[in-house]
C-alpha cells in the first residue's frame, strides 16, 4: 500500500482534496492495493435515505487472502501475532505468518468438518488467547459470518446475540484468566444454549484448565478436532458485499443491534486507516490494548495490522496486574513501536502513580494512540510526557462500531497535535456539523456530528432489520449519516467530540444503553420503574446512575442496592453495573409521561442550581426529593 501512504501534510491535503472531487476514482486506486479474486464492476452506489451503500460491487476477494496468504512469500518468518499472557511468569508467543497461515487454515477445517458453510453465523465468546484472533480469520476464510461476543457479557447477553443471528456453531473456552482472577466461559454458555436452538455444536478451547461439563454431542474439545484436520484449505471468494462480521452494539433504545461489516469495503478502510494513522514500518511491534470482543480488537488487532503484515501485540491481561507498571514492563520486553489504548486505561495507571512510567525508558515507541472516549487535557498530558517521553506524537482516533475504522485522527506525527482533539478527517471522510434542524454549520462551531458521503467501511446494515438501521443513524438529519456524537471544529478544521447527545453512556470507553440498563433493573421484582443516566466520573469517564423507584417500603436499602446491582450483572453483565443508585419516590415526568433526563442529568451531575425549566412537570415536588437525596 505503500504508493497510498500519506508521508506529509502535503500528501494529506492532495488525498483529501482528491477523495472529495473524485471519490471513486481516490477508492479505487486505494482498493488496487489489495489482492481481488475478480475486479470490481463499479466502485460506488449509494442513497443514504435508504440506508443503502455498496462498495467495489461484483469485487471478489477473500480477506484472509490479504491478511495471511499474500505476506507469505516475502514475510512468512516474520511474527504476525506477538501474544503476550494474563501471567507475566507463562511464556509469551511468537505466531509468524506462515504458522498463523496453517493454523487459521486448519481451524477453518475444523469449523468445515462440523458442517458450517459460508454465510453461517459463528459466535465467539472467547479470551484473548491466540485461538480468538485465529477463529475471527477460520471464519472469514471459509466465509463464515463471526459475530464476537465480549467475554464480560452475561448468559443472558450472549442468548440475545445468539438468537438475533441465528448462529449454528460457538466456539468458547473453559474459563478467562483476568488478572489475578478467572472468570467462567463454558459455564456461561452451558447457561445461555438450553435458549438457543440454532446452536448445535460448541468448541471449547482450554484456557484455565478447570474442569468443565462436556454435553456429548454437542461439545468438542477444540484441540481433538484440530488434530483430526489437515492445514490446505482454499479461501472461499467472497463478493465484496457479503457479510463478514456482525458485531453487537448498544444504541438509545431496544436491545443490542447487530452492526453488519461487509468483506471488500472493510477490508479496504481497515487496511487503509491503520497504514495512515499509525504509520508503520517493516518490522514495527504494533500494540492495541482492546478486546477482540469490541470493534476496536477486529479492526486494529486483527485485520488493520495483518492486511498490513506488521506484527500485531494480542494481550490477554489487564492494565494493573500484577502491579500497574504491566504495560510498561510489556512495552520494554517485545519493543512496542506503536501503543494504542483507551484514556479510561490511562487516567487509571495515572491515579495508581505519577511517575511510575518514569523508571521504563520505552525506547522503541514512536507513537501513541487513544480511542474510545474523550481524553481529557491531563491525562493527555500525562500520556504524552509520561509515556511518550515528549517524543512521540498522540493521536486521538475518533470512531465508532458502525464506521468500520477510525474516521477523525491525527496521523502519526505528521499532522499537528492539540490536546484532547480528535483532528481531521481521513481522506475520502466528510464529517460535518449541523444544528438541531439539521442545517449544516461551518466554520468554528458546535453542533450534531454527521458523515455526508459514504465511506468503505460504514455500516451496511443491522442484522435481520434494516429499517432499524435507517432509522437509528440515517432518519434523524435526512441524507446523513448521525453519529449521535456532538463536536466542536475549531478555525483550524479540527474536531473536538464532546460525547454522546443520546441516551447511551460511554464508561471506559465502552457504549451502553441507558434503556438496557432501566430493563435490567426493572426484572427485580420489587422495582417498579427506573430512570438512568451518566454522570462524570474521574476514571471510567462516565458513571451509570440509576434513580429507582421501589413498589413498597424496604428498610434495608443496602441490600436492596446490591440485589439491583447483582440483577443488572445477571441480565447484562458487569460492564454495565450502576455505580450510584438512589431510591425516589417518583420521576420527573411530564404530562405526557416523558421522563425529563435532562433534570436526572443535572443532578446526577451536582448542578442542581441549574435545572433549568421544571414548570411543565406533571409533579414539580418530585424534583424537590429528588436533589435533596442525591448520592
Ligand atoms: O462517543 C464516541 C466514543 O465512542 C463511541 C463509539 O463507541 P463504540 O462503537 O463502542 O466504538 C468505540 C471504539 C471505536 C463514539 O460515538 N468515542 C470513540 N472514540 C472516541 C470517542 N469519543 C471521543 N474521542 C474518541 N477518540
Amino acid at each position: 500500500m505503500s504508493e497510498l501512504r500519506i508521508r506529509s501534510m502535503a500528501d494529506y491535503r492532495a488525498a483529501y482534496q482528491r477523495s472529495t472531487t473524485d471519490p471513486e476514482g481516490f477508492w479505487a486506486d486505494v482498493a488496487a492495493s489489495f489482492h481481488w479474486r475478480s475486479p470490481w464492476a463499479k466502485v460506488l452506489e449509494w442513497d443514504f435515505a435508504k440506508a443503502d451503500t455498496k462498495w467495489f460491487i461484483g469485487g471478489r476477494l477473500n480477506i484472509t487472502e490479504n491478511c495471511l496468504d499474500r505476506h507469505l512469500a516475502e514475510r512468512g518468518e516474520m511474527t504476525a501475532l506477538l501474544w503476550e499472557p494474563n501471567d507475566p511468569a507463562q511464556s509469551s508467543e511468537h505466531i509468524s505468518y506462515r504458522q498463523l497461515h496453517e493454523r487459521v487454515c486448519r481451524m477453518a477445517n475444523v469449523l468445515k468438518r462440523q458442517g458450517v458453510k459460508k454465510g453461517d453465523r459463528v459466535c465467539l465468546y472467547m479470551p484473548m488467547i491466540p485461538e480468538l484472533a485465529i477463529s475471527v480469520l477460520a471464519c472469514a476464510r471459509i466465509g463464515a459470518i463471526h459475530s464476537v461476543v465480549f467475554g464480560g457479557f452475561s448468559a443472558n447477553s450472549l442468548v440475545d446475540r445468539i438468537n438475533d443471528s441465528q448462529c449454528v456453531l460457538v466456539i468458547t473456552s473453559d474459563g478467562i484468566r483476568r488478572g489475578a482472577k478467572s472468570i467462567p466461559a463454558k459455564p456461561v454458555v452451558d447457561e445461555a444454549l438450553p435458549s438457543c436452538p440454532s446452536v448445535k455444536t460448541v468448541l471449547v478451547a482450554k484456557c484455565t484448565g478447570e474442569a468443565v461439563s462436556m454435553r456429548s454431542g454437542r461439545d468438542l474439545w477444540l484441540e481433538d478436532e484440530l488434530k483430526q484436520v489437515d492445514a490446505d484449505c482454499p479461501a472461499e471468494p467472497m463478493d465484496s458485499e457479503d457479510p463478514l462480521f456482525i458485531l453487537y452494539t448498544s444504541g438509545s433504545t431496544g436491545k443490542p443491534k447487530g452492526v453488519v461489516h461487509t468483506c471488500g469495503g472493510y477490508m479496504v478502510y481497515a487496511g487503509y486507516s491503520f497504514a495512515n494513522v499509525f504509520q508503520c514500518e517493516e518490522n514495527d511491534v504494533f500494540w492495541c490494548t482492546a478486546d477482540i470482543g469490541w470493534i476496536t480488537g477486529h479492526s486494529y488487532i486483527v485485520y488493520g495490522p495483518l492486511l498490513n503484515g506488521v506484527t500485531s501485540v494480542m494481550f490477554e491481561g489487564v492494565p494493573t496486574w500484577p502491579d500497574p507498571t504491566r504495560f510498561w514492563q510489556v512495552i520494554e520486553k517485545h519493543g512496542v513501536t506503536q501503543f494504542y489504548t483507551a484514556p479510561t486505561a490511562i487516567r487509571s495507571l495515572m491515579a495508581a502513580g505519577h511517575d511510575l512510567p518514569s523508571s521504563f525508558a520505552m525506547p522503541s515507541l514512536k507513537l501513541l494512540g487513544s480511542v474510545g472516549e474523550p481524553i481529557n487535557e491531563e491525562a493527555w498530558h500525562w500520556y504524552h510526557e509520561q509515556v511518550g517521553k515528549k517524543r512521540c506524537a498522540v493521536v486521538d482516533t475518533w470512531w465508532q462500531t458502525e464506521t468500520g475504522g477510525i474516521l477523525l485522527s491525527g496521523l502519526g506525527s505528521i499532522t499537528p497535535m492539540k490536546p484532547a482533539h480528535a483532528g481531521l478527517p481521513l481522506p475520502g471522510i466528510r464529517t460535518i456539523l449541523v444544528d438541531q434542524q439539521g442545517n449544516e454549520l461551518h466554520g468554528e462551531a458546535e453542533g450534531y456530528l454527521c458523515i455526508d458521503f459514504p465511506w468503505p467501511s460504514a455500516i451496511r446494515t443491522t442484522w435481520g432489520d434494516h429499517e432499524r438501521c435507517r432509522l437509528n443513524y440515517f432518519a434523524q438529519y435526512p441524507g446523513r449519516y448521525f453519529t449521535g456524537d456532538g463536536a466542536k471544529r475549531d478555525a483550524d478544521g479540527f474536531f473536538r467530540i464532546i460525547g454522546r447527545v443520546d441516551d447511551v453512556i460511554n464508561v471506559s470507553g465502552h457504549r451502553i444503553g441507558t434503556a438496557e440498563v432501566e430493563n435490567a433493573i426493572d426484572e427485580h421484582p420489587d422495582i417498579v420503574e427506573s430512570a438512568v443516566v451518566g454522570y462524570p466520573h474521574d476514571i471510567k469517564g462516565q458513571g451509570i446512575y440509576a434513580f429507582v423507584i421501589c413498589d413498597h417500603v424496604r428498610t434495608d436499602k443496602d441490600a436492596l442496592r446490591n440485589e439491583v446491582i447483582a440483577t443488572v450483572e445477571r441480565i447484562i453483565g458487569k460492564i454495565a453495573r450502576p455505580d450510584k443508585i438512589q431510591f425516589v419516590s417518583g420521576l420527573p415526568k411530564t404530562r405526557s409521561g416523558k421522563i425529563m433526563r435532562r433534570i436526572l442529568r443535572k443532578v446526577a451531575e451536582g448542578e442542581m442550581n441549574s435545572l433549568g425549566d421544571t414548570s411543565t412537570l406533571l409533579d414539580p415536588a418530585v424534583v424537590e426529593e429528588i436533589t435533596s437525596g442525591r448520592v
